[in-house]
């Protein structure tokens, strides 16, 4: 079977395109500040690193403002939580990100309670997780949005589906499970969440119509373990020496899918692309 590929890259630059238009109208048009993201790094972790490095990349692409506050690893949480006061009062941020993982002295429900949810442009907060679960309007998790806005832009059709996602966090697996079985469109899809407890995985993803996998693991994702004609999002990335990898063993998914995501140009692009469009959405919603 011919597998086809669901080119993030290619939808990432037409949702750019689109965001550059609506700040040229609504803001450079209008003399107004254009929007503005706040990023929160603490300590050296390498990948978080390379994913701010590419968030501001993706900022200064765009034209959208971004302010970057680097902690140094032993930071307190109390400095932490302070550095979020300080963003939450300032009026020229409109929505700010603390970046994942936290080092294990720093109580995470804190720091995301501690977020004001009218600039929580992650979509982290109990209060935008909680009305993402109830279908009301929110900021929703920029992976999870990115996921379904790709599967929507390919025709994919999800309702009355049956999709299974491979891993639980609260950053992609939670998000994207609520999402994919609102009564809504897109979503609509017979949901099950797998994850590292569940037994016999292979007995779920072999009935999938999609397959979602954020599980961590590279190649976690065999071809015999899917149906043919299943569609694979793979949103894992992992690097060795020689090359990128993704969660799905892409290989043996190739010829048997009938699309997948590419690792790079699949998600990745998609999640920063989303988390500049929520940035958009708060700046319209606290500014005009
Ligand atoms: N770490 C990995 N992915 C993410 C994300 O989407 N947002 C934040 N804040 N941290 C992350």
């Amino acid at each position: 079977m011919t597998t086809k590929l669901l080119d993030g890259n290619l939808l990432a630059k037409e949702i750019k395109n689109e965001i550059s238009k609506t700040i040229e109208k609504k803001f450079l048009n209008k003399n107004k500040r254009i929007p503005h993201l706040g990023i929160i790094l603490t300590g050296d972790n390498t990948a978080s690193i390379t994913y701010v490095n590419n968030k501001i990349k993706e900022c200064q692409n765009i034209g959208i403002e971004y302010s970057l506050k680097h902690l140094p690893i032993n930071t307190s949480e109390k400095k932490l939580l302070e550095e979020i006061q300080k963003m939450n009062q300032n009026s020229y941020i409109d929505g700010f990100i603390v970046q994942f993982p936290l080092e294990k002295h720093i109580n995470q429900d804190k720091i995301i309670l501690s977020i004001n949810p009218k600039k929580d442009v992650d979509g982290f907060h109990p209060e935008n997780f909680g009305k993402m679960a109830l279908n009301m309007k929110a900021f929703f998790p920029a992976t999870a949005l990115g996921i379904l806005t790709l599967l929507e832009k390919y025709k994919i059709q999800m309702s009355g589906k049956y999709t299974v996602i491979i891993g639980r966090s609260r950053i992609v697996g939670r998000p994207i499970s609520i999402l994919m079985s609102r009564k809504n469109y897109p979503g609509n899809s017979t949901v099950t969440l797998t994850h590292s407890n569940t037994k016999n995985i292979e007995c779920y993803t072999k009935k999938a119509d999609i397959v979602i996998v954020a599980v961590g693991i590279p190649g976690f994702l065999k071809g015999k373990m899917i149906k043919k004609g299943a569609v694979v999002v793979d949103v894992g990335i992992h690097k060795n020496e020689k090359k990128i990898l993704g969660d799905v063993d892409f290989c043996s998914i190739y010829g048997k899918a009938s699309y997948i995501t590419p690792v790079p140009g699949g998600i990745g692009p998609m999640t920063r692309i989303m988390l500049l469009k929520n940035t958009l959405i708060a700046a319209l919603n606290n500014r005009l």
